[in-house]
């Protein structure tokens, strides 16, 4: 008998539900919450509340669109962590009361595990591009930096991360400090495609090992940028999309500098990246680029699988079903998830 599996997200702000058949896609809905957009940020309080309106429709909608109904559902995936709490707390309390009624079982799953497995993604009358085992993920978000040699589709290790903020972070918080808006990355790629990356030039960290810092650069543009507009104050009007280039440009070389690295230590030529940030056009291009000059092998997830979406959740649950794992009704969300 098929494997159907409902996936349910809801870390942060965006309401996901999707439904496999035996790992390929027939529905993935997502929910995307615009309350945030005039805080400049995801407000947790407001996300649990819409995420508590947007979870019923969502689901009804995933099964309607699947031509699934629930009783034929084997199993329910859902997000554990990390994230936020009460955005969690819906999507595992929702899981529990289905699971319940409809008396089958639940696999939790690792939010970031999602967006590792995100490659594994099957569409109907898609050519499948998945990576071998063993493969070095780079995984970039709003929450993460990290490079991930991923073993299985259950074994992981992380081979280097941020010691400070995030990449995505330093796309949002510059982005906040050009007066360009949340999220930063989108606007930041857009306006990056206009400019020069090689007019301006921002100091690059210096961390040991394969680890990442992107608090620094956030400084170096503050400081680069408050100079200029001292000396004229139409500076970043006028240089908009140059500052951006060259900023992106920067983010990207640390970004490309330790997975180098890591894939010359590794000898591993399978390379994947994953997570909002991967959705950067300067980013894709640099990995497919290094790939040729490299001898990679490169697989970059479908821009609509690189942001949070309960498809990568009911993929990487479907996993741990077949390998035997369970999760029991007493489990509670977690908004750190200490490792995979
Ligand atoms: O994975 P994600 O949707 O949420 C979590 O952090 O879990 O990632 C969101 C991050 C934000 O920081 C956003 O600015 C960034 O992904 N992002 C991008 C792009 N699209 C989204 N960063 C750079 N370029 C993009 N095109």
């Amino acid at each position: 008998m098929a494997d159907i599996i409902l996936g349910i997200e809801s870390s942060c702000d965006d309401t996901s539900a999707a439904v496999i058949r035996d790992g390929v896609l027939l529905s993935n809905v997502i929910a995307s919450q615009q309350v945030h957009k005039d805080f400049g940020g995801v407000v947790p309080e407001l996300a649990s509340r819409a995420h508590e309106q947007n979870i019923v429709p969502v689901v009804s909608q995933a099964l309607d669109k699947a031509g699934v109904k629930p009783e034929e559902l084997t199993a329910i995936a859902f997000t554990r962590g990390p994230g936020l709490l009460g955005s969690l707390l819906v999507g595992t309390s929702f899981a529990k009361a289905l699971s319940l009624s409809l008396d089958i079982p639940m696999v939790m799953v690792n939010h970031l595990q999602g967006h590792i497995l995100a490659n594994f993604i099957r569409q109907p009358d898609k050519p499948v591009t998945e990576p071998s085992f063993p493969y070095l993920c780079l995984l970039v978000s709003g929450g993460n930096s990290q490079i991930v040699k991923v073993a299985s589709p259950l074994e992981y290790e992380i081979l280097g991360q941020t010691i400070d903020d995030a990449v995505g972070e330093a796309f949002d918080k510059c982005s906040k400090m050009l007066g360009l808006g949340y999220p930063g990355g989108p606007v930041i790629d857009r306006l990056a495609k206009l400019g020069d990356p090689d007019r301006f030039h921002f100091a690059k960290p210096n961390i040991p090992g394969l680890d990442y810092s992107f608090s620094g650069i956030k400084t170096s543009l503050l400081y680069f940028v408050r100079d200029e507009m001292a000396k004229d104050p139409h500076f970043l009007e006028n240089n908009k999309e140059d500052l951006c280039a060259s900023f992106q440009k920067t983010l990207i070389d640390i970004l490309m500098g330790k997975l180098i690295r890591a894939a010359k230590e590794t000898r591993i030529r399978e390379i994947t990246i994953g997570g909002g940030v991967s959705a950067n056009s300067g980013l894709r291009e640099r990995i497919v680029s290094e790939g040729k000059k490299r001898g990679w092998k490169t697989y970059l997830p479908e821009f609509k699988f690189t942001t949070d979406n309960a498809a990568m959740i009911a993929v990487a649950g479907w996993f741990r079903y077949k390998a035997g794992e369970r999760t029991p009704l007493d489990v509670a969300p977690v908004s750190r998830l200490a490792d995979y």
